[in-house]
């Protein structure tokens, strides 16, 4: 590449401004929430917190999204802005700039491997909800009861060649946007569509209230009950944080190389933070009033929302339509991210291999595709096959429960590490100080934060789940 003997601060002014900036800090916001916001929230969030028995695990999520997530994504917004290229080349510009050791750029190569692993599963539950904007909109909701419900959604997961379908739908829709270059329309869609979502899930929190059910959700959400809290718990919210608000694999650290040099990291980042919180909180506590009063199972695993939203609008006044709505935003919030996911690797493929971008997008995108097949027959003809079965903590997990753990839990959080690491122990303090500009409390929280409590955090979790008994 011609900027390779640049000096780093010439490289990262020359790059941004070749490159274009945001228009101003909102849109780095809304593009930013349009990365985290999507299924993570809505249809992630309730079935693990389903899972994991509640109150107790929502507060170590809570915990790890301000004690960990706040600090990580400000280390990585930093990191891109001052590196002002694309994840892989701002480590290579930083590691130049700062005579570090090479080995550096691997935080963007995890980055790479994880959007094409979490985009090959995340397009297939995408497909999903493509697949029930049909459903809800030919009214075949309307006055269900929950058995039939769920029939409806184990009928669709029982049908791969309708799951492939969808699945190619959404991943076309993918990289037709990113074919495209991601910045153009993005953030004006989101500002749209990302308060429509929160209205509708609103709407449905008003309906779940009247299910008489409402109190017992709201214990269940924030009354911890340690006792229901296992270490393997920990390890999901953990995970869970990192894959909520796409932190670990450098998306965050894309969008920060695109970020004004006089806009505030921290309130940007907390701005994230809070909606995307927000939003997987509205998502639970639109979702669990119905499963108590309709005696579903909390537990029932990652077809939750299917199973309870589906009978929200079946049972509400303008049901059909609501429902309908509620899905296709679902589908934009899951277009956001998706786009997020994979966007670094086409970047990547830009700039290292000299590509372009029509050819990288159809390529990456070909790749995640095929891989999305693994997940689907996971959902029907392999739902017995667990090739990582005789590994304790792994059996009876499928391909596509496998792709989701080892990514969400075990490479994100990875990620995360070696970001904090670099930005706690590596860089220098002053570029730090100078870019978060914060107050010297401030600033030495942060750091401390990112020094000890977030790698003492992701060890010890990591250690206790892989290596413990
Ligand atoms: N944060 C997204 C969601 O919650 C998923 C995602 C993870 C996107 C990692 C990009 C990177 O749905």
């Amino acid at each position: 590449m011609s900027e390779s003997n640049a000096p780093y601060s010439g490289a990262l002014e020359g790059s941004n401004a070749k490159r274009g900036l945001w228009s101003s800090r909102l849109a780095f916001i809304l593009a930013a929430t349009g990365s985290a916001v999507g299924l993570g929230n809505i249809w992630k969030f309730p079935y693990v917190t389903g899972e994991n028995g509640g109150g107790a695990f929502v507060l170590v999520y809570l915990l790890c999204i301000a004690a960990i997530g706040l600090p990580i994504m400000m280390a990585e917004v930093l990191i891109g802005r001052r590196g002002g290229h694309s994840p892989v080349n701002s480590l290579k510009a930083i590691v130049r700039h700062d005579k570090l050791n090479p080995a550096w750029w691997i935080v963007g190569a995890i980055g790479v491997v994880a959007g094409f692993l979490i985009l090959s599963f995340y397009s297939v539950i995408g497909g999903w909800a493509v697949s029930y904007v049909g459903t809800a909109a030919s009214g075949q909701l309307t006055g269900q009861s929950a058995d039939a419900i769920g029939t409806i959604f184990s009928d669709l997961l029982g049908d791969p060649a309708t799951l492939l379908m969808w699945h190619t739908l959404f991943m076309g829709l993918v990289m037709l946007v990113v074919a495209k270059g991601v910045r153009s329309g993005l953030e004006r869609a989101v500002s749209i569509l990302m308060p429509a979502l929160f209205l509708l899930l609103l709407i449905v929190v008003g309906y779940a209230m009247t299910t008489g059910e409402f109190g017992r959700a709201m214990t269940f959400l924030f009354q911890p009950d340690f006792s229901k809290l296992t270490t393997s718990g920990i390890l999901v919210a953990l995970g869970h944080a990192f894959f909520t608000l796409s932190l670990g694999m450098a998306v965050m650290m894309a969008y920060g190389s695109y970020l004004p040099k006089n806009v505030s990291i921290a309130k940007t980042s907390i701005a994230v933070c809070v909606i995307d919180t927000g939003v997987a909180l509205l998502a639970g506590l639109a979702i669990f009033p119905i499963v108590f009063a309709n005696g579903l199972e909390p537990g029932a695993g990652p077809g939750l929302i299917f199973q309870t939203l589906p009978l929200a609008f079946g049972q509400m006044p303008m049901g059909s339509l609501f429902g309908t709505l509620f899905f296709v935003l679902l589908i934009f919030a899951a277009w956001t991210s998706g786009i997020s996911l994979l966007e670094p690797i086409v970047e990547w493929l830009e700039e290292q291999k000299g590509m372009n971008r029509t050819i990288s997008t159809l390529g990456a995108g070909f790749v995640c595709w095929a891989l999305g097949i693994a997940s689907i027959l996971s959902l029907n003809l392999w739902s017995d096959f667990a090739p990582l079965g005789w590994i304790g903590m792994l059996e009876g997990k499928t391909i596509f429960d496998l792709l989701d753990f080892f990514t969400a839990n075990i490479l994100l959080p990875l990620g995360g590490l070696l970001v904090a690491i670099l930005a706690g122990w590596v860089m220098s303090r002053k570029a730090m100080e100078e870019e978060l500009s914060l107050s010297e409390p401030m600033f030495r929280l942060w750091y401390v934060t990112v020094r000890y409590i977030t790698p003492v955090a992701v060890g010890a979790v990591f250690v206790y789940n892989l290596f413990g008994s």
